[in-house]
């Protein structure tokens, strides 16, 4: 594949999953285990704030945990010879520390806090220590009271047509531990030109979700990109 052509990686929690974070609809996900719409949506934050800070809090401090794995760091390391974005459905900063400089979240960032007002007022959007609880008290800059930077279940996301136009003039598009059943976010593979190589990293076999033209390489994120790399390079 000839230099710096674009790639565009679309990522789901499955690319976290081996840096110890639980994706949310595997065997003992976390949906597995918590209450997907009072703890992720804003009728559960307005019933019961305390619970949904109390869950965020423990995924930052467990974030703050954690480290980026080999298939982050390839990633990052395929700017050297690429054009390369990551568009992630996750909120963990796990591609930014592993030195991918252009990244777009799409469900928002773990790391920032905003207002719980107007949660897209850029004004409001912070980043904030992951090790400090977010409490029920605390205010954004507009005077409401804080709330993790999240996009939760049925709330608008901001940069689904930016990463839209991504896909669209990708060059290869790449799919890395996603179950693609989210959706406005999900329909983006929809987006990639037919004529472009297009490949899906999972390690389960996808069944009725492997989105057509895709080549799937059944693996886990950590061991799937090393063949991912080697088939690009061989385009
Ligand atoms: N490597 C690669 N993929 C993996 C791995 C791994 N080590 N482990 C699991 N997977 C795959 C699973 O097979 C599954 O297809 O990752 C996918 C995880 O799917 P989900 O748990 O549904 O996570 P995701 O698709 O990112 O969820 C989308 O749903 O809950 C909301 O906002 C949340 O962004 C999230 C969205």
């Amino acid at each position: 594949m000839k230099d710096c052509q674009k790639i565009v990686v679309f990522t789901g929690a499955g690319i976290s999953a081996e840096s110890g974070i639980s994706t949310f609809r595997d065997k003992n996900g976390l949906w597995e285990n918590y209450d997907a719409m009072r703890l992720a949506s804003i009728d559960g934050f307005r019933d019961d704030p305390k619970a949904v800070l109390d869950f965020y809090n423990a995924r930052r401090l467990q974030l703050s945990k954690v480290a980026p794995n080999h298939a982050h760091y390839a990633l990052a390391e395929l700017e050297k010879k690429y054009d390369v974005t990551i568009i992630t459905q996750n909120v963990d900063d796990l591609h930014e520390r592993a030195g991918s400089s252009r990244v777009i979240h799409l469900h928002g960032e773990l790391a920032k806090v905003t207002s719980s007002r107007e949660t897209e007022d850029d004004k409001c959007i912070k980043y904030y220590p992951l090790n400090l609880p977010i409490c029920i008290g605390d205010k954004a800059d507009d005077g409401s009271q804080l709330r993790p930077y999240i996009v939760w279940f049925g709330e608008y996301l901001r940069y689904m047509d930016e990463a839209r136009q991504e896909v669209e003039n990708a060059d290869v598009f790449i799919v890395i531990g996603t179950s693609l059943v989210v959706y406005p976010a999900a329909g983006i593979v929809g987006y990639a030109r037919n004529e472009v190589p297009k490949f899906l990293v999972d390690p389960s076999s996808m069944e009725g979700h492997l989105p057509y033209g895709f080549k799937h390489i059944k693996a886990k994120a950590t061991e799937g990109v090393d063949s991912l790399i080697n088939e690009i390079k061989s385009l």
